[in-house]
C-alpha cells in the first residue's frame, strides 16, 4: 500500500505521476516567462541617484561606473563603444551618426553619457559655378563679384547644397581644354564652354549661374530632387538659359563633343545653341529658382540694371543687396504665422530666452533693399516685407507643430533651469530631490503634442524630431542657454541676417529706429511679463549657472551629476541639442578649410568681425 502524505494533519491528494509532470511544466513556463519579461535589458534607466544623496535615504548601491543602462541586464555582453568619426568633437560635446539616431537615450549606444547620437549627416550633393578669378579686374569689381559669389554660397549651403567654386584651373585639367584652345572663338564663347569642360572634369552634378538663387522652401519639390544628386538625364530649366543644368559627367562629356564637332559653333553663343535641340531635356517647373541674369534685371529691377550699367562694381553692390532682401523676404513669406521663440514654464525664463527674442527680431525685421517693394523673379505675387506689419514673434510655453510657423528653441540645462525656475542660487541635492519636478522643461515643451500622463523617453523622441529631421530642419533652430548663439548664422538661414551693424564697426546695414522694430505680440501664451528687478536677478542666476557649468570642483560636479540624475530626458535633450549645433559648426568650418584654397579664395568672408555673441550683452 502506498504511502499517505499529509500536510497540516490533512491528507495531500495522490497525483498521479503524469499530472505531476504537467504542473512541473506550468511552473517552469511561469518561471521563465517571469524572467523573460521582467528583465530590464530594454528599458533605458540612468545612474544612480544613490550616491548623490545624504544618506538619510538609503537607495540600493550601485557600482559608481555605469558603463551601459542596460548594465542591470545580466545577460548583457561587454561591448565596445562605438568608433569615435572624424572631427566628431567641438569643445565639451561630442557625437556619433548613426541611423538609430531616434533611440531615447543615447549612451545606451554610445556607451557616453557624454557623446551624443545623431542623425547621419546628410550628403551635400555639390553644385559648381565657373568664376574666372584670373582675369585682370578693377579691385571694386573683383570686391562686388566676391559679394555675390558670397551670396550665392550661403544661400545654396542653408538649402543643403554644397556649393563650389571652379576656375580655369578645372576647366584646364580636362583633356578637351586642348582642343579648345585650337579653335578660333570669341572669349565669351570660350568662357561659357570652359564652365562646361570644367564641370564635366569634376564628374557633372549641378552647374550653376552665380546669379541663380534657391528661393523657396525647404521642402520644395524641385529643391528636394535637386538635393537626391541623382539627374538621370541632362537636363536645363526653361527661360532660365545657362542658368542651371543637372546631368551625369558621360552626358556632358556628349554634348561637349557634339559642341566642338559642329562646324557652325563659332556663329552660336552658347552651348545649348551649338547642340542638337534633344541633348538636354527641358525641365518647365523651377518656381524655386530665382535668375537675376542681364534680361530678367531690365526687365523688372530696371533702376538696379540703370545702376550696374552706369556705376559697374557699385551696381553689383546694389544687385547684391537686393538678392539679399529678396531671399530674406522669401523666408518671411514662407513663416507666414511667424517666429515661436519657444519659452516653456515661462516665470523665470525671459534672460535665457533674451538671445533667441534678439534673433526673432532680427528676422522679423525688413531687409534693407534698394527696392523694397519688389518681389523675387520667381515670385512675382509675393508679400513684400512692411515695416508697419512686421512678422509676428510669440513665446509660446510650447512646442506647436506648424508647417508656416519658425520656432526658435533654447534648451537650458538642468542645472540652469532648477536655478532660475528656483529662482535661487543655493540649490543642493535635497532641494532637487524633494521640490523640484522631473524634466519640466521637456514636459513643458512637448505637453500639447503628448499630453501629460507620457514618460521622458516618447517626449525626447519628438524633441529629437523636431531638431534634427530634415522637416525640422528646415522649421526651427534649436540654442542651450549657457552658449552664446553661433556666429554663422547668416549660412543656417542663407542670407545675412539684419543685424546691428554699429557694434561690428560697418555701416552695411542701417540701425532700425524703434518704430521699425517689431513688437512683441501680446498674448496670452506669452507667459508674465518680469519686472525691471526680475530681469536683473534673472541674468545674474544665469550668469553664475553658466559658471557652474565651467566648474571642474568635485562639489560642483557631484550637485550637476545628481541634477541630471533627476532630469535625464532634459539632460539628453540639452546634450543632443549642443552636439546638434557643434557638428553643424564643424561641418561649415571643414567645408571652408577645404575651399578656400581653390578658385583664390573667391566668395569667401574675409576679415569680417564675427561676432553675434557679444551683440546681446549690452
Ligand atoms: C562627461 O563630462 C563630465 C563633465 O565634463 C565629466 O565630469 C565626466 O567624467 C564625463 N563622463 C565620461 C564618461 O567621460
Ligand atoms: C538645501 O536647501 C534647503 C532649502 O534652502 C535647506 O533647507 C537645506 O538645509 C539645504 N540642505 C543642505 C544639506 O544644505
Ligand atoms: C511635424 O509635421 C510634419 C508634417 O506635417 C511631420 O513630418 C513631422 O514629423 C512633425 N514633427 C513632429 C516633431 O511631430
Ligand atoms: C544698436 O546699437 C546701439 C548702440 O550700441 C543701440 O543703442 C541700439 O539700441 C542697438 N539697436 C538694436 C536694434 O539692437
Ligand atoms: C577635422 O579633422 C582633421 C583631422 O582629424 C583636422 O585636421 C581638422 O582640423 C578637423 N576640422 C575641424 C573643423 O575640426
Amino acid at each position: 500500500m502506498p504511502v499517505q502524505r499529509s500536510l497540516f494533519g490533512r491528507p495531500v491528494p495522490r497525483l498521479a505521476p503524469k499530472r505531476i509532470a504537467a504542473l512541473l511544466g506550468a511552473i517552469a513556463l511561469f518561471g521563465v516567462f517571469t524572467l523573460v519579461f521582467t528583465l530590464p535589458s530594454s528599458i533605458p534607466t540612468g545612474p544612480s541617484l544613490g550616491k548623490f544623496t545624504d544618506h538619510r535615504i538609503s537607495l540600493p548601491k550601485l557600482p559608481k561606473q555605469l558603463p551601459s543602462p542596460s548594465i542591470l541586464n545580466p545577460f548583457r555582453q561587454a561591448a565596445h563603444a562605438p568608433p569615435v568619426q572624424q572631427n566628431s568633437t567641438s569643445g565639451e560635446a561630442s557625437w556619433y551618426s548613426n541611423w538609430n539616431w531616434l533611440s531615447p537615450f543615447s549612451s545606451s549606444v554610445t556607451l557616453d553619457e557624454n557623446r551624443s547620437l545623431l542623425p547621419p549627416l546628410p550628403v551635400r550633393p555639390p553644385i559648381y559655378t565657373y568664376y574666372d578669378h584670373t582675369l585682370a579686374k578693377d579691385k571694386d569689381l573683383k570686391f562686388a563679384e566676391n559679394a555675390l559669389l558670397l551670396t550665392w554660397r550661403k544661400a545654396w549651403w542653408a538649402q543643403g547644397f554644397k556649393p563650389v567654386i571652379l576656375s580655369p584651373a578645372e576647366a584646364m585639367l580636362n583633356p578637351l581644354y586642348v582642343e579648345l584652345q585650337r579653335l578660333e572663338l570669341e572669349a565669351a564663347l570660350k568662357i561659357e564652354l570652359s564652365r562646361f569642360l570644367a564641370w564635366e572634369n569634376m564628374g557633372g552634378g549641378l552647374l550653376c549661374n552665380y546669379l541663380l538663387l534657391p528661393m523657396g522652401s525647404h521642402e520644395d519639390s524641385l529643391l528636394s530632387y535637386l538635393r537626391r544628386g541623382e539627374y538621370p538625364m541632362l537636363s536645363r530649366f526653361e527661360k532660365l538659359g545657362n542658368g542651371l543644368f543637372a546631368g551625369a559627367k558621360a552626358d556632358i562629356a556628349t554634348a561637349i563633343k557634339l559642341a566642338l564637332e559642329n562646324p557652325e559653333l563659332k556663329a552660336s553663343k552658347d552651348l545649348v545653341g551649338a547642340v542638337p535641340p534633344l541633348t538636354f531635356g527641358v525641365d518647365p517647373d523651377h518656381e524655386a529658382l530665382a535668375f537675376y541674369n542681364a534680361e530678367t534685371l531690365n526687365e523688372k529691377y530696371p533702376n538696379v540694371a540703370g545702376d550696374i550699367a552706369a556705376t559697374g562694381a557699385n551696381g553689383l553692390m546694389i544687385l547684391n543687396q537686393l538678392m539679399n532682401a529678396h531671399l530674406h523676404s522669401t523666408w518671411q513669406n514662407e513663416f507666414s504665422t511667424g517666429i515661436a521663440v519657444l519659452k516653456p514654464v515661462p516665470q523665470h525664463m525671459s534672460a535665457s530666452v533674451e538671445p533667441a527674442l534678439h534673433l526673432a527680431e532680427f528676422l522679423a525685421q525688413c531687409p534693407e533693399s534698394p527696392m523694397p517693394a519688389s518681389c523675387p523673379p520667381n515670385k512675382p505675387r509675393c508679400k513684400p516685407c512692411v515695416a508697419s506689419t512686421p512678422m509676428k514673434i510669440t513665446t509660446p510655453p510650447m512646442y506647436r507643430n506648424t508647417s508656416t510657423l519658425y520656432t526658435i528653441g533654447t534648451v537650458p540645462h538642468p542645472y540652469t533651469f532648477a536655478s532660475l525656475d528656483g529662482y535661487r542660487d543655493d540649490i543642493n541635492v535635497s532641494w532637487i530631490r524633494r521640490v523640484s519636478e522631473r524634466d519640466p522643461w521637456l514636459s513643458g515643451m512637448t505637453k500639447e503634442l503628448l499630453g501629460t500622463g507620457v514618460s521622458g523617453a516618447p517626449r525626447v523622441i519628438k524633441f529629437k524630431e523636431a531638431v534634427a529631421s530634415q522637416y525640422g530642419l528646415g522649421h526651427s533652430l534649436w540654442v542651450t542657454a549657457e552658449m552664446p548663439l553661433p556666429t554663422d548664422l547668416d549660412w543656417y538661414f542663407g542670407f545675412v541676417i539684419p543685424r546691428n551693424a554699429t557694434d561690428t564697426g560697418k555701416s552695411e546695414t542701417p540701425v532700425p529706429g524703434p518704430e521699425r522694430r517689431p513688437q512683441i505680440e501680446p498674448d496670452p501664451h506669452n507667459g508674465p511679463v518680469p519686472s525691471e528687478g526680475d530681469i536683473l536677478k534673472e541674468k545674474i542666476l544665469l550668469e553664475k549657472a553658466k559658471q557652474f557649468g565651467l566648474s571642474k570642483s568635485p562639489e560642483h560636479n557631484r550637485l550637476r551629476g545628481a541634477v541630471e540624475a533627476w532630469n535625464l530626458a532634459d539632460t539628453e535633450a540639452w546634450r543632443f541639442a549642443r552636439a546638434f549645433l557643434a557638428r553643424a559648426s564643424v561641418e561649415r568650418l571643414k567645408w571652408e578649410e577645404e575651399e578656400k584654397q581653390y578658385a583664390g579664395g573667391a566668395g569667401s568672408e574675409k576679415g569680417k568681425s564675427q561676432g553675434w555673441g557679444r551683440w546681446f550683452d549690452d
